[in-house]
């Protein structure tokens, strides 16, 4: 798909606490796959490391050259591959390093959502967020949300 799937346990930067039985306790570990940007979004996800702050260990993390490149087609292959939900993570709206980048992102993650809910798995296993590089507390908790939410819902049906 053209990105580059960096880890599949989160470990950047400082590195991830992946302490489950903290942050999730027992039960369905929904698995997320996250397609990011290289510039807000990654840095991020990075100073969550350096900060040694804890979130959930299942995600996949994809790396983009900006939330504008992320495609329809991407979410959608990402469910079928087994993903229980989706994130998109992107610069906040007005910052993006190619400019309406994250605009262009959003609107297909919204017509995604709209498809999603019409083959019945459910917009709401996907999600767009907005960080800035040092939202490093802010990155922990859009993943540990979608893994709230996810933990709801339950397994991918597909
Ligand atoms: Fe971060 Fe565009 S560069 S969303």
């Amino acid at each position: 798909m053209g990105s580059e799937t960096i880890v599949s346990s989160g470990l950047i930067g400082g590195g991830l606490l992946p302490d489950d039985d903290t942050v999730l306790g027992e039960g369905f570990r929904p698995q997320i796959t996250v397609f990011m940007c290289i510039y807000c979004a990654y840095m991020a996800a990075d100073t969550a490391g350096a900060l040694r702050i804890k979130y959930p260990a299942d995600i996949k993390l994809v790396k983009l050259p900006c939330t504008g490149k992320v495609d329809v087609r991407y979410m959608l292959e990402a469910f079928e591959q087994g993903a229980d939900g989706v994130c998109v993570i992107g610069c906040p709206i007005g910052n993006c390093h190619h400019v309406h980048g994250n605009e262009r992102g959003l609107a297909r993650v919204k017509y995604t959502k709209r498809l999603l809910d019409e083959v019945g798995l459910g917009g709401e296993r996907l999600e767009m967020y907005f960080v800035s590089g040092g939202m490093g507390m802010t990155f922990a908790n859009a993943i540990k949300e979608m893994t709230a939410r996810l933990r709801e819902l339950g397994p991918n049906p597909m």
